[in-house]
């Protein structure tokens, strides 16, 4: 693990040598993935960068261990690529990577661990209920109270996600996340009332914290449509005004660090109708597509995609010569 949270800065594209930009593999979101790394590879070459596109971590490695490559873009999403397993096996071959170390990725991915931190630090998240193989779903609703979530523990893009309101549709968003691998977890459910709350995101790029995006989809949330095929979602960025920015932003900083995060990543809130913010979870590789959140508030931030990429990549000098 790095001892500074601090990324180096590069001038010249020789200076990251020959980069894979790993995408695809075999997660529920291995299409997002591929869009979002097409993007990546693009900006890259752009910016005169040696960039080449891998698909999946067994063809990663294999490059790696043959020397074709000095360092990883890593924009693998979901379990593999985010969850701590190819950080750990690039770390123990001693290539350097993007984004956040084995405990970061690790701990981001697993909604449950993740809350568990956050309670213990005293930062705020839905109350909740993890939900192993055979628990008594009713009972642990019953304990929530209605409306509530539920969803896979290790999922990303909203996959497996159901809004449940009353007790006869809780059985079947049980079986529709029991669909994905892990346990799962229900949730209260917080919703805005229109003008105050609502669904927000802030994106993390070394220390800087990106102004936050209110996003307002057209059909009732942020679902896997709303994410990536719907173009009538909104995106208001900044999301917040005043003091109200400032503290989301200083909160999302606070759950990206409590996780051990690194580098980039994106942190999902919710704020209640009382303007009261509830972190949801890390995204440690969050999409790279032209949908995607963490291009839209870079660019209002005055850093073009190219320039993001660019900056994603330099995450990675970091840990050269770092000794755990
Ligand atoms: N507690 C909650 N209250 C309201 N909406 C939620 C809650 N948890 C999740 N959601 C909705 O479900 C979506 C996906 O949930 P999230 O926890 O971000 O998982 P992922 O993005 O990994 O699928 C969110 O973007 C949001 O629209
Ligand atoms: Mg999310």
């Amino acid at each position: 693990m790095s001892t500074t949270r601090f990324p180096r800065r590069v001038n010249d594209p020789a200076d990251f040598g020959r980069v894979a930009v790993v995408m695809g593999g075999s997660s529920a979101e291995r299409d997002v993935s591929l869009n979002s790394g097409q993007g990546v590879l693009a900006a890259l070459r752009a910016r005169g960068v040696d960039a080449h596109a891998i698909d999946g971590i067994p063809a990663l490695l294999d490059a790696v261990r043959a020397g074709h490559f000095a360092r990883v873009f890593n924009i693998l999403h979901g379990a593999g690529g985010e969850n701590g397993e190819l950080q750990g096996a690039l770390q123990s071959l001693g290539i350097p990577y993007t984004g956040s170390g084995v405990l970061g990725s690790a701990l981001s991915l697993d909604k449950v661990r993740a809350k568990q931190v956050w309670l213990s630090l005293g930062l705020p998240t839905p109350r909740f209920k993890a939900l192993p193989r055979g628990s008594d779903v009713h009972a642990a609703a019953r304990e929530i109270g209605f409306p509530l979530i539920v969803k896979p523990v290790w999922e990303g893009s909203s996959v497996g996600v159901t809004r449940v309101f009353e007790s006869s549709d809780l059985d079947a968003a049980v079986e529709l996340a029991h669909r994905s691998p892990g346990d799962l977890l229900m949730e209260t459910l917080i919703e805005g009332d229109g003008t105050e709350g609502g669904e927000f995101t802030v994106g993390i790029l070394g220390r800087e914290v990106l102004p936050t995006i209110k996003i307002v989809p057209a059909s009732a949330y942020y679902d896997y449509n709303a994410k990536y095929i719907a173009d009538d979602t909104q995106y208001i960025c900044p999301g917040l005004g005043g003091t109200a920015e400032d503290e989301m932003r200083a909160l999302a900083l606070r759950a990206f660090d409590a996780l051990d995060c690194f580098g980039w990543g994106r942190v999902d809130i919710m704020r209640d109708r009382h303007g009261k913010n509830w972190l949801l979870e890390v995204n440690t590789a969050p999409g790279m597509t032209s949908h995607s959140l963490v291009p839209k508030a870079a660019a209002v931030a005055g850093l073009d995609y190219e320039g993001l990429c660019w900056r994603v990549l330099e995450t990675s000098m970091e840990r050269e010569g770092a000794t755990a």
